[in-house]
Order: C-alpha cells, then structure tokens, then sequence
C-alpha cells in the first residue's frame, strides 16, 4: 500500500493498515471476557448470599479471569512474532507515546490482576474451582503474601477502571471528534474500503 495523504498531511504510512485477523480476534474476545469479570468480582467479593450462591460467581470470575491471563499471554506472543500496524502518520508525537504507554499498561495490568487474584485465592482455603470440573492447583504461599496479592488485587481493579474508560474514550474522540481510522484498524476490513 502506498502512503495515503490528504491535503499534504500523511494519513497512513505504507504497510498493513490494520491489525490481523488473529490479533483482532484475540482483543474483542478479551475485551468481552474482561466486561463479564468485572461485574463477577463485584458479586462475589461484596455480596453475602448471592443468587445461586457465592461458590458459583467465585467459580465463574476465577475461571474466567485466569482465561483473560491466558488470552493476555498469546496476544503478546501473536504480537512479538506478528507486528503490528505503524500508527498513522498523523498522530501527534504526544499520541503516539500515550498510546503506546497506555496500550503497554493495559497489557501490564491484565497480567498483575488474574496474578495477584492467583496467588490471593492460593493462600485462601476455598478452591479455584474450574465451573466444578476441576480444582487449580495452589502454589504454597504464606498468609501475609496472600495478604499482600489481595491488596494488590482490591487496588488494581481501579487501575483497570481508569485504562479502560481512558482506552474506550481515546477510541470515541478519534471517531467522533478526529473523525480517522483508529478504530476500523481493529474491525475486519469493510467492503469497497482498502
Ligand atoms: C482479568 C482478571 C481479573 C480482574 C479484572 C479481576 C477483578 C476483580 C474485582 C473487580 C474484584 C472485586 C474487588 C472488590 O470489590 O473488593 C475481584 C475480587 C476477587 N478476585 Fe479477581 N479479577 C481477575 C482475576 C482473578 C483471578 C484469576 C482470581 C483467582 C484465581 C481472582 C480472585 C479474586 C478474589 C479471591 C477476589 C476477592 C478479593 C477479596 O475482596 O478478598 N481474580 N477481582
Ligand atoms: C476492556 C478490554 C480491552 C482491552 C484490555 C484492550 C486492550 C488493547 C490493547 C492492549 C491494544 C493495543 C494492541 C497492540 O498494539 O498490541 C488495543 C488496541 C485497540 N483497542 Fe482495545 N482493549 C479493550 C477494549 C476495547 C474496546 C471496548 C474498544 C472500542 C471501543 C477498543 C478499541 C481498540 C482499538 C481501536 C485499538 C487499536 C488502536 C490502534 O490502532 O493503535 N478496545 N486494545
């Protein structure tokens, strides 16, 4: 592909304009298991007796955020052995930092929390229940590190807030306001477009 430009400004350099199939799978499908995690912390850390009881949203917010862990890791293999889209030429050099920065953090943060939710329930005595399955296996942590991770874990999940609404929004203002491609480059390609 050649470079596209408007009105003397380079808008896309050469090169792929969006990421591939693989990476776009891998993010939507992290993206909607992460949406359903969330909420399953929220039940089962502040309800007493909730529907179905409190065992199941345990069960269903440890499996799923371990699979977030496992997702988290193959994008980042896909993406060392894949590269990436270069980042339109129109960005800003302030643009190209915060989202590199903020796309590393987003990738820093996934991991922190399925960990320190790991090593927190490892120390607990209740089981990381694969949906009844299966049980994890525990790694041998004392209490005060069990304590630990656990801190880690309550914080984080404000971290994960504030990357999230930030990543959702910088999305929104290309679209809305900078009115360029940012988000088609993590959508399929689109008939009589390309
Ligand atoms: C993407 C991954 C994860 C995210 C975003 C996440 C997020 C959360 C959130 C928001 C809460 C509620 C915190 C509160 O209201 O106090 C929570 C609680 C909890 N999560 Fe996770 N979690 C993840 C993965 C895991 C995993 C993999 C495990 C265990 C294998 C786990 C174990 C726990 C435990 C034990 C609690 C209760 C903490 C407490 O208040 O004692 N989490 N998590
Ligand atoms: C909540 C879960 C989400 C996580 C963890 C996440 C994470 C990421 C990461 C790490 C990247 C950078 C990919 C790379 O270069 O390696 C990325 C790119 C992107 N994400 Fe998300 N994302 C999430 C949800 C969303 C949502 C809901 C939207 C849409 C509103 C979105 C839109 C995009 C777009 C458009 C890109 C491409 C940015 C670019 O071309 O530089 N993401 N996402």
């Amino acid at each position: 592909m050649k470079d596209v430009t408007l009105r003397g400004a380079v808008y896309f350099t050469a090169g792929a304009r969006r990421y591939d199939a693989t990476a776009r799978t891998l993010h939507w499908l992290t993206a909607m298991v992460i949406f359903a995690v969330v909420p399953l912390g929220w039940i089962f850390a502040e309800f007493k007796k909730p529907l179905g009881g409190a065992a199941l949203y345990a069960s269903l917010h440890k499996t799923l955020g371990l699979i977030v862990l496992a997702l988290i890791v193959a994008r980042l293999v896909w993406r060392v052995i894949h590269q990436p889209p270069a980042l339109p030429a129109r960005q800003a050099e302030w643009e190209k930092v915060a989202a590199v920065a903020s796309h590393w953090l987003l990738y820093f943060i996934f991991i922190a929390m399925p960990l320190s939710g790991y090593i927190d329930s490892s120390a607990s005595t209740h089981p990381i229940s694969v949906l009844g399955f299966f049980d994890v296996p525990k790694i041998p942590v004392s209490h005060a590190v069990g304590e630990a991770a656990e801190q880690v874990h309550v914080l984080g999940q404000f971290a994960v807030y504030l990357l999230v609404i930030l990543h959702i929004g910088a999305t929104a203002w290309h679209l809305l306001v900078r009115r360029d491609a940012i988000l088609d480059r993590m959508l399929p390609r689109q008939t009589n477009a390309d």
